[in-house]
């Protein structure tokens, strides 16, 4: 660029003119920002072709001084033009390749909110305790932890027996333990109110157990219903009727007979299997039902422990677990999905990858 000048003054107008013309080439075809900057240099750099020029000039005579001085600013002019439009065309070819690379679809749907949801066990609950409110019964509460009084001796459970031992149930230092079931809430019931009532008790329970069906710690509902006219035929009509408005089918339901301590006579309750329509499977086991949950009358030895007239008063009892009944309604294969908190589970609790086969 910087060729030493010969020739004509013609000639070296001429040559200047097309050195200039080829920079502005340059300029517009500049490949990037940096190449620019460097064309911008070697031109109007302290030491670039146009600087070098002027600094010439003090050598012409004045008639030629400001001839040559207009001509190299108007070159100087046509360079900072062309710069500062490519400038400002590279800038906008990189935004264009930024947002192309980001890959950012603008016609892609939103991704929204999604509401939140009831947990698959509290709306079982809700449903439960609805079901039996609607019949006269009035929800209590009582401690999960408890004494042994209240969790088994009142209950008719005496010492040795084997939901005592240690492998069974969670005991603190000081003696007292976590429930393992909510029959203890009937003793406060009938200590507190006495007869008659109608008390429903929901909440947590413990056992040392934990396996697809079993969890430490588990809900049940308790129901106690004490009167002067309760009978075992009541207690099939309440529970056969609620059990039905729970899986909203008409199920069979059937009475086995059982043993609890705490109830005389005693029952566990079945529903016809809800996965093979009693056809039998692997969930029921070939045996076409499915047992929900532990029932009977109020053995007569509660009342005579707690001062209340065994032949003036008869009750009805019974005992479910919210998570068996929530994973044969909504088709859970492992009680472990309701703890762990994973929204796919959350969202569709009988969706494919969690139902029993
Ligand atoms: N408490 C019993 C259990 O946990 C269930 C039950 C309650 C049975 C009331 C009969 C009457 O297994």
């Amino acid at each position: 660029m910087d060729a030493p000048a010969s020739g004509t003054p013609e000639e070296e107008i001429e040559r200047e003119r097309s050195q200039i013309s080829a920079a502005l080439e340059r300029i517009r075809r500049a490949p990037s920002l940096e190449d620019l900057e460097a064309e911008k240099v070697a031109l109007l750099g302290r030491r670039g072709f146009l600087s070098e020029k002027l600094r010439a000039l003090g050598a012409l005579p004045p008639a030629e001084r400001a001839r040559v001085g207009a001509r190299l600013n108007d070159h100087r002019a046509d360079i900072e033009r062309e710069i500062s439009g490519r400038r400002l065309a590279l800038k906008e070819e990189g935004r264009e390749r930024r947002l192309r690379a980001a890959a950012l679809d603008a016609t892609l749907p939103g991704r929204g909110r999604r509401p939140g949801a009831v947990h698959p066990l509290s709306r079982a609950i809700d449903d439960i305790v609805r079901l039996f409110q609607a019949r006269g019964f009035v929800p209590v509460d009582g401690p999960e932890i408890e004494d042994e009084e209240h969790n088994f001796t009142a209950l008719n459970i005496p010492p040795e027996h084997p939901a005592r031992a240690m492998h069974d149930t969670f005991y603190l230092p000081d003696g007292r333990l976590l429930r393992t079931h909510t029959s203890p809430v009937q003793i406060r019931a009938l200590e507190e109110q006495g007869p008659p009532l109608r008390i429903l008790a929901v909440g947590r329970v413990y056992r040392r157990d934990a396996d697809v069906t079993h969890m430490p710690m588990f809900h049940q509902v308790e129901g106690l219903w004490v009167d002067d006219r309760v009978t075992f035929a009541g207690l099939k009509g309440l529970l056969t009727d609620v059990l039905r408005a729970f899986f909203a089918r008409e199920l069979p339901v059937r009475f086995r007979p059982s043993y609890f301590p705490f109830t005389e006579p005693s029952a566990e309750v079945d529903v016809g299997c809800v996965f093979c329509e009693g056809a039998g499977c692997r969930v029921c086991k070939g045996s076409g039902w499915l047992e929900v949950l532990g029932s009977g009358l109020v053995h007569p030895a509660l009342y005579r422990r707690l001062g209340i007239d065994p032949e003036r008063w008869s009750g009805l009892a019974f005992g479910l677990g919210v998570e068996r009944l929530t994973m044969l309604r909504e088709r859970v294969s492992d009680i472990r999905y309701f703890y762990d908190n994973d929204l796919r589970f959350l969202r569709s609790p009988g969706g494919e990858s969690y139902v029993c086969d």
